[in-house]
C-alpha cells in the first residue's frame, strides 16, 4: 500500500486513451490512495463519470457550472485536497491551454488552483506529438514545474504506429510512486510538535482549559511523519489519534507537563512547532480534595505558565528551526511580528478569529505565515490538514532547500 492516505485528483481530458484512466484509478485505489477525478467535457465522449465514480468511490466533476442545478463545483476545494494533481491523459488541446494559463472548463481551473505538484502525461497522435508547438507547451509546462511522463511508442488509434500513446497505467503508476517516495523530505530529521490544550487542575475533578481539539497539530504530525520525519507529538488532553504509528505520542495534562516533556528532548530536534493551545495560568496549590460548595465562596490563585515556545527560542541548539502560532483578533499582522521577535521564533503562523470558518473548533483555517526580513505567505480558507501541508511545505521552502 505504498499510496497509503496519499490524495490523487486525477484529470482526464479527450483522448480515446481516456479509457485506461479508469484503470488507472482503480490501480490508485488499489494501491491505497484516495483517488478524485475532474474531465473536460470532451473526456465525458471517452469514458463515463459514472464509471469513475464508481472505481473511485468518490463524486467526479466535469463542469464548473450546471446550468440545471444551478451548483457550482468548488474548484479551489479539490486543488487544495490533492497531495498530487495527475492529468492522464493529457491531449494537445488541454496541453495548450495548461500552457497559456486558460481556465474554460473545470480542469483547467482546478489546475491553475492547484498548490500540489502536476503531472501530466500526454496522448495524441504521432505527428501531433513531435509537432513544434507541442514540444514547445510540454516545455512551458516543465518550466512552470510539472512534471511529464513521456508518451509511449506503439499502435496508435488512427492505425500509425509510432511515438504518442498514453503511457501504460502501470508504468503511470510506478512513476508516481516513485513521485511520493522522492517526497521524504525530512528523511532524518528530528520534529517535537506541541498540540491540543492545557488543562490545569484546581482539584481533582475540575480544570480550568480551554476549547482546542487538538487537530492543527496532529496533522501537523502527521504531516510531518508522511514526509519521513522522526516526530514526538506532546500532546495535551485530546481525542484525536494521529494517523501515521511512527510518531511518538507523549500525553501531558498540564502546561508545566508539557514543559517538562518539551525541554528534556528539546536538544534533540531540528524542527520545533508548538501549536498547542497552553493556559497562560495554573492554579497554584489545586485541593487535594474535591473543593464542596457549602463552605466559603473559594479564591483560585493563579500562577503564570512558563512560555514553551518563548523557552525553545531563547534555548534552542544552533539550527533548529522554531516556529509558533498566533490567534489574534485584532492588529492581526503587528501582533504576529510582535510574537515572532518576543519568542525568538523563525516562523508564527497567523490565524485571525475575525475570518469565518477559521480557529479553535472548527475543521478548517485560514492562515498567513510571517517570517524573519518581512517573509509572509498568504493562504485561503482549507480543512488543517490541508493547511498543515501548507505550513510544511513554507518550512521546507524558507528553511530547507
Ligand atoms: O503568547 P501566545 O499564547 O499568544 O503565543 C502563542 C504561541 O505560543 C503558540 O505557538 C503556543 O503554542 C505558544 N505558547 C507556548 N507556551 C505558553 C503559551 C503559548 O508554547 N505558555
Amino acid at each position: 500500500m505504498q499510496l497509503k492516505n496519499k490524495k490523487i485528483l486525477v484529470g482526464i481530458s479527450g483522448s480515446i486513451a481516456a479509457y485506461k484512466a479508469a484503470h488507472l484509478v482503480r490501480l490508485f485505489v488499489k494501491n491505497g490512495a484516495q483517488v478524485k477525478v475532474v474531465l473536460t467535457p470532451n473526456a465525458t465522449g471517452f469514458v463515463t463519470p459514472l464509471t469513475l465514480s464508481t472505481l473511485s468511490k468518490n463524486p467526479v466533476h466535469s463542469v464548473l457550472f450546471n446550468s440545471e442545478t444551478g451548483e457550482w463545483t468548488n474548484h479551489v476545494e479539490l486543488a487544495l485536497w490533492a497531495d498530487l494533481m495527475l492529468i492522464a491523459p493529457l491531449s494537445a488541446s488541454t496541453l495548450s491551454k495548461m500552457a497559456d494559463g486558460q481556465s474554460d472548463n473545470l480542469l483547467l481551473t482546478t489546475y491553475l488552483s492547484a498548490k500540489c505538484p502536476v503531472i501530466v502525461a500526454p496522448a495524441m497522435d504521432l505527428d501531433m506529438y513531435k509537432h513544434p508547438s507541442v514540444l514547445a507547451n510540454l516545455q512551458k509546462l516543465r518550466d512552470n514545474g510539472n512534471q511529464v511522463i513521456p508518451a509511449e511508442k506503439g499502435e496508435l488509434a488512427s492505425g500509425l504506429d509510432g511515438e504518442g500513446r498514453m503511457a501504460e497505467p502501470e508504468h503511470i503508476l510506478e512513476f508516481v510512486k516513485d513521485f511520493f517516495a522522492g517526497t521524504q523530505t525530512w528523511a532524518g530529521k528530528k520534529v517535537l510538535i506541541t498540540a491540543g490544550p492545557t488543562y490545569e487542575p484546581i482539584d481533582p475533578v475540575r480544570y480550568i482549559g480551554n476549547r482546542s481539539s487538538g487537530k492543527m497539530g496532529i496533522h501537523l504530525a502527521d504531516t510531518l511523519a508522511a514526509r519521513g520525519a522522526e516526530v514526538v507529538l506532546v500532546c495535551g488532553p485530546s481525542r484525536i489519534r494521529q494517523e501515521y504509528d511512527s510518531i511518538q505520542r507523549i500525553d501531558v495534562e498540564t502546561a508545566v507537563q508539557m514543559f517538562e516533556a518539551v525541554t528534556a528532548r528539546a536538544a534533540d530536534m531540528d524542527c520545533i512547532i508548538c501549536a498547542a493551545a497552553v493556559a497562560d495560568y495554573g492554579v497554584e496549590n489545586p485541593a487535594t480534595q474535591k473543593i464542596k460548595k457549602d463552605g466559603q465562596i473559594p479564591e483560585i490563585k493563579l500562577v503564570k505558565n512558563p512560555d514553551i515556545l518563548a523557552w525553545c527560542g531563547a534555548n534552542r541548539k544552533k539550527g533548529t528551526i522554531v516556529a509558533g502560532f498566533a490567534l489574534e483578533t485584532d492588529n492581526e499582522e503587528e501582533n504576529a511580528r510582535k510574537k515572532l521577535e518576543k519568542k525568538q521564533a523563525d516562523l508564527i503562523v497567523l490565524n485571525s478569529l475575525n475570518d469565518p470558518g477559521a480557529g479553535f473548533e472548527s475543521d478548517t483555517n485560514k492562515i498567513t505565515i510571517f517570517g524573519k526580513e518581512e517573509r509572509r505567505a498568504d493562504f485561503p480558507l482549507a480543512p488543517k490538514n490541508k493547511i498543515a501541508e501548507l505550513i510544511v511545505n513554507t518550512l521546507e521552502k524558507w528553511f530547507i532547500q
